[in-house]
This record gives structure tokens, sequence and C-alpha cells, in this order.
């Protein structure tokens, strides 16, 4: 069954994603599209009721206006133009916004709130099907929440034509390589490949303090070793990807300019030679979860906080070094576990270590140190484009401090990141 859907074209609005989840929010399926889509493209988008000209600071694109095609406009596609092209800009408060929304979703396009995640699945497992045909589809395990709710699908739709390739990077948490391929393997019987690259990307990254060249790095590095292991099988032409809306907003649409390059966007190098299989690439995350949970997978790991692609290189800030690369790696096991033990690991949505290239002076055994501090960051969002701090209570935080100073060699000082999203982002880097 195909799902209604009302496209949103980006005229430089700022709040695209705000837009498109309020419609979602309703029932209605809703895509951003730039404003330079032409008709031809449009119309090969199955199911649309009706086109959301956004309109907004961003309009100007060096020094002239945007505007859409406008063939665009006198396509018998109902139209909501707002804030742009002397059109009505959205009426006064939420409340009015959502009315006129509401009005012109189900009474101007007559859409039906026919988005539901069953439907969602449907449509997904044909497109799959489809675009994959009998080829087989390499998997990229991180073994994160959006490649493992992406293992599901994909083996719904393809069986053992799936071949999840998990690489270890050097860069994952402490235990957790070993922990993903137990699980996949011995446990939903996934058809898992384990590789160890450590070495490999560590070496790539020496001296390399720069963080969007280590985050490109990481990216190309990945997908050369994706393109090593699909030599060694027969008829891989697909790469899957668990690539979702925010990485895509966040790094840079026509209108924008990107946050910082998501290793699976912005880093991938101009010669792959897999085709890519990205079909969680328009779900905000908790939309990824409740994919998940549909699909059967178990809540812990549907609820495992996120973790990045570049995994702990963007909390070693900087230069990564073995010292500090371990240092990061101890700390997040302790503060893992002691969240774990406060019941705070089901209530806060991500919660890590960094550690910073810089060190201080401090005390330890009665004698001078000279060592590196580590910072505490614990936030909680909804859909990671904006996050708030999450208040820790005071004696977790000294029994952190004690054991991080106690326990992690190289680390002198805890210190704690109170700062929202924006202005920082969740990571360091
Ligand atoms: P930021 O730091 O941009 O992070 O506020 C938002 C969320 O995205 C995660 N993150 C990534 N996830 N590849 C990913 O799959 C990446 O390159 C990447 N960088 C950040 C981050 O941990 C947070 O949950």
């Amino acid at each position: 069954m195909i799902q209604d859907r009302i496209l949103i074209l980006d005229l430089g609005s700022t709040e695209n994603t705000e837009l498109a989840r309020s419609i979602r929010e309703l029932g209605v399926y809703s895509e951003i599209h730039p404003h330079d889509i032409s008709l031809t493209e449009l119309r090969q988008i199955p199911g649309v009721k009706g086109i959301i000209l956004n309109g907004g600071p961003n309009c100007f694109i060096e020094g002239e206006q945007i505007t859409v095609e406008s063939e665009i406009r006198s396509a018998e596609i109902p139209v909501l133009a707002v804030d742009c092209q002397g059109a009505d800009p959205w009426p006064g408060d939420s409340e009015t916004q959502l009315t006129v929304l509401r009005d012109f979703v189900f009474n101007t396009c007559e859409a039906e709130a026919n988005w539901t995640i069953e439907n969602f699945i449907a449509e997904k497992l044909s497109e799959i099907r489809s675009q994959v045909g009998k080829g087989n589809v390499l998997l990229a395990l991180s073994g994160g929440v959006d490649s493992s709710v992406l293992t599901a699908l994909l083996h719904k739709a393809l069986g053992q034509r799936v071949i999840s390739i998990h690489v270890d990077n050097g860069l994952m948490r402490k235990n957790e390589s070993a922990e993903v391929v137990r699980v996949f393997r011995d446990e939903i019987g996934a058809n898992v490949i384990h590789v160890d690259a450590a070495e490999r990307f560590l070496n790539k990254l020496t001296g390399v303090s720069d963080p969007e060249r280590k985050r490109k790095i990481i990216g190309t590095e990945f997908i050369r070793v994706f393109e090593e292991e699909a030599r060694k099988l027969d008829n891989i032409r697909f790469l899957a990807q668990g690539t979702i809306y925010p990485d895509i907003v966040e790094s840079g649409t026509k209108t924008t300019k990107g946050v910082k390059s998501h290793h699976n966007v912005g880093g991938l190098p101009a010669d792959m030679n897999l085709q890519l299989v990205e079909p969680l690439k328009t779900l905000f995350k908790d939309e990824v979860r409740a994919l998940g949970i549909s699909l059967g997978l178990p809540p812990e790991l549907v609820y495992r906080q996120p973790f990045p692609g570049p995994g702990l290189a963007v909390r070693c800030l900087g230069a990564i070094t073995s010292e500090r690369l371990q240092a990061v790696r101890e700390s997040d096991a302790i503060l893992r576990d002691e969240f774990a033990s406060a019941g705070l690991d089901k209530k806060v949505w991500q919660y890590f270590t960094v550690v910073p290239e810089f060190r201080s002076v401090g005390i330890k055994d009665g004698q001078r140190s000279y060592e590196y501090p580590c910072i505490i960051r614990a936030v909680n969002t909804v859909d990671a484009m904006t996050a708030s701090i999450e208040e820790l209570p005071y004696d977790l935080l000294s029994r952190l401090t004690r054991r991080i100073t106690h326990e992690v060699p190289g680390i002198n000082r805890v210190l704690y990141d109170l700062t929202p999203k924006p202005t920082g982002t969740i990571e360091w880097e």
C-alpha cells in the first residue's frame, strides 16, 4: 500500500525538520526535498498529496533569492506557501499553526493518516527487494541502534543474502566488538564477518588532529575495508548503511551549511564502487527505535544509547594517542557501570566521557602529577537535533570522580560538561 505524503520543499526555512515531524505526528508521512526538484522528479515520488513551500531566512543562495520551478506550482497538487515569495507567513502561535497545518493536510490535500510503522515496513521491504534484485548486500554492522535495526529489516527483506560485516576499527567501547559479534551470530543467527582492522585505522589517524579530517579518514577507511571484504565474496554490489535523517540534515542541504560531516554521508569517498542501500534515511531516531521493536528486536538492543560511527575517535580529542584512547575507553566503561547501578542507563539518552589534549597539574599518591582531565557528558534529546543536560546527582558525580581518577591511568581531574545543544553538539568533535 502506498502511503500518502506531504513534501516540504526547502526554501530556506530553519524549521524544515520540525515541520516534517509535526506532519508525521498527525499520522501523515512527510519528507523534505530541495527547492529545485523538477516536476519529473516529483512525479516519481509515490503518494504525494500536497507540497509545502517552506521559506525562511536562508532563502538566498549567492545573493539570489531561490524559488521553485513554476511547473511545480501548476502541477495540480495542493501547495501551501509559507513565509516566502510574498505568500503568507505561518500565522500566530503554535496552536494556530497546527490548525492551519491540519486543515491543509486533511481538508485541502485530503491526505489520509496512514503513516504507520507497519506500512513503512511493507513499503521498504518491496523497495529493498526491487533495488537489490538477485544481488547480495553487505551490511555495516557496528552494533549500534541504527545498524541493528537495519540488520533486522534487511534480514526480513532478503534473508541469507545479507552479509553483515563488523569492523573493529580500534575505536569501539570496552569489549564491544566481541559482544556485538556474539549477539548477532549466536542470538540473532545473522551471517556476520568479524574484521579486526584496529591497527590499520589507528595508523592512518596518527598525528591527525583536525576533527573533520579524522572523520573523513575513518569514513574512507571503512569503505575501503568493506570493498576489500566485498571482493572476497560473490555477487556483492550493494552496501547497506544505517544513515538516518539527522545525519543527512546536519551534513548540510542546499540552503544550510553543514554542522559536521557524519561519516556515512559527507565522508564517503567519491570513487566508491558499491551501490548504497539506506532504508532508514528518512527516519528520526525515535522512529528507528519504534521500527526495531516492531521488527521484534529485544528492547535492550533497541534502547541502547547511540554511538557515533567514528567511535571513540571523536571523544579522544585532537591527535589520538594510545594512552588517551585507553583513558577514554576505561572511563567510559566506569561511567556506564555507574549509570547502570544507578538505573540511569534507562533514563538518560546518551552519556560518555571525553579526554582532551591538554594536561594540568595535580597530586597523586603524594606526588606531583601532570595528566589529562576526563569530561563527563550526559544529555537528553528526542531526535538529536537539540539536547539538554541531565542533572546528575552530586553523590554520583563524586563517586565517578573518585573512580575515574583512581582507576584510569593518566587522568587526574574529572569535569562535568553543562552545555546544551546548541551551543555544543552532543559529541565534542
Ligand atoms: P552531534 O554531535 O552532532 O551528535 O550533536 C548527534 C548524534 O549523532 C551521533 N553522531 C554520529 N552518528 N555517525 C553516526 O552514525 C557519525 O559520524 C556521528 N557523529 C555524531 C552522536 O553520538 C549523537 O548521538
